[in-house]
């Protein structure tokens, strides 16, 4: 997948320096070529030759034991770099590289470097907040050095705050969303919806719909890749919030139209991907219903249409919408766009079991016009989502 893609993989000695262990097995799987640098206390915790194994390459760490080698290593790992990452990185790692210090290998090949790097801290939470810190940290961002925050939770002292390594699966996405970087939206504001929405029917009971999100949440991580500024608002799914994006969550059809029209003069793209309920209870019982003998009726009323709304007051922004149908797709999709004023409508079938709603793949058309109908064959939700963005980007030019 990545073959031919170098990434020179730093590790100083902070108590999470085990995970970057699994962060080096993902990459390998991608086929990523990894050069491991070890600082001199990196390896008070995990031995050299554990790296070595995962890394499947030697682990670099002595500035002055070169003799194996004529080329100065330093130097040669600093210029091999596509990525420079650094996980864990830690407070002083931070410190060191913030002031220009270069006394071990880690901190000189950085200095040396002109790939972008990507630093991962990872520390109690005292530290992590101590403003020496925070001001190290602002200035390496300042200079363009991109960092993956610690999250939230227990760290290994006991303590509970912020200072917890990303996760292996986020500092991976953090990776190639570096590597695989386009600026054809940079500075754009995309703003996405996900997911399905939810009404109460009374406190224990809902209506809902099969949408996992997938389709969205692929589609705000393209656009974040290709570099926009996203927003993404979402229903209840179960996947994680992409790399990059800030997510909104929502429950009812409501919350998101409110979400999407507070977000709707920032937004110079819409994509609607939400599968929003067209109909919710008329009236949300505040006890639960009681089971009686006999059948239960409940009056549905419509939702608001969030894209006919939006379509009324677009004027040059970009909106695209989706229709999930289950006959006549293109047909109906394009009745959609002109009753929608949609710029484009993304059209799939969701009677096939294949594709669609739960599926990891998906296979849609984009209706642009009545003449105008592409197929996007089958492929990864994450392949048609990159489809999209690149027809946004052809229709922008
Ligand atoms: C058990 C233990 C755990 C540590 N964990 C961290 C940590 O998570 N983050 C951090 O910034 N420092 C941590 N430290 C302190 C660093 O190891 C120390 O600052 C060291 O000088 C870092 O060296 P390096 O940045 O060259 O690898 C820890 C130290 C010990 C003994």
């Amino acid at each position: 997948m990545y073959s031919g893609k170098k990434i020179v993989f730093g590790v100083s000695g902070g108590i999470a320096i085990y995970k970057a262990l699994d962060v080096i097995s993902k990459l390998k799987k991608m086929n990523f070529e990894i050069d491991v640098i070890m600082t001199k206390h990196a390896q008070e915790f995990i031995s050299p030759m554990t790296f070595q194994a995962m890394s499947g390459r030697m682990v670099a760490s002595d500035m002055f034991n070169q003799w194996q080698s004529t080329s100065i290593e330093h130097i040669a790992l600093a210029k091999k770099a596509d990525v420079f990452c650094i996980v864990p990185a830690t407070a002083n790692i931070i410190g060191k590289i913030a002031n220009g210090i270069a006394d071990d290998m880690l901190t000189t090949t950085v200095l040396a470097t002109e790939a972008p790097i990507l630093i991962a801290p990872a520390m109690n939470s005292k530290m992590y907040e101590n403003t020496i810190v925070q001001e190290n940290m602002d200035k390496l961002k300042g200079l363009g050095m991109h960092f993956i925050s610690p999250d939230d939770g227990r760290l290994a002292c006991g303590d509970i705050g912020v200072g917890k390594l990303a996760t292996p699966d986020d500092i991976v996405e953090a990776i190639i969303d570096i590597i695989d970087r386009k600026d054809e939206l940079l500075g754009k504001n995309v703003l996405v919806t996900a997911g399905p929405t939810l009404e109460r029917i009374d406190p224990v009971r809902f209506i809902s719909n099969n949408s996992t999100g997938k389709m969205g949440y692929a589609i705000a991580k393209m656009a974040h890749r290709y570099g926009a500024n996203v927003k993404l608002v979402s229903g209840p799914v179960n996947i994680d919030s992409p790399y990059g994006v800030s997510v909104e969550f929502i429950e009812t059809s409501q919350e998101m139209y409110d979400k999407v029209m507070e977000n709707f003069e920032w937004a110079e793209i819409i994509i609607k991907s939400a599968a929003v309920l067209d109909y919710k209870p008329k009236n949300f019982e505040t006890e639960k219903i009681k089971k009686v003998d006999g059948d239960l009726s409940i009056a549905f009323g419509r939702t608001k249409d969030i894209l006919f709304e939006l379509g009324k007051i677009k004027g040059n922004k970009l909106l695209i919408g989706f229709a999930a149908e289950t006959n006549n797709v293109v047909d109906n999709a394009k009745e959609k766009l002109i009753r929608k004023n949609a710029d484009m409508i993304v059209a799939n079938d969701v009677s096939n079991k294949a594709i669609g709603f739960k599926s990891d793949q998906n296979e849609v058309y984009f209706v642009m016009g009545e003449d105008y109908v592409e197929k996007i064959d089958i492929a990864s939700k994450e392949e048609i989502a990159k489809e999209i963005i690149k027809k946004i980007v052809s229709m922008l030019k």
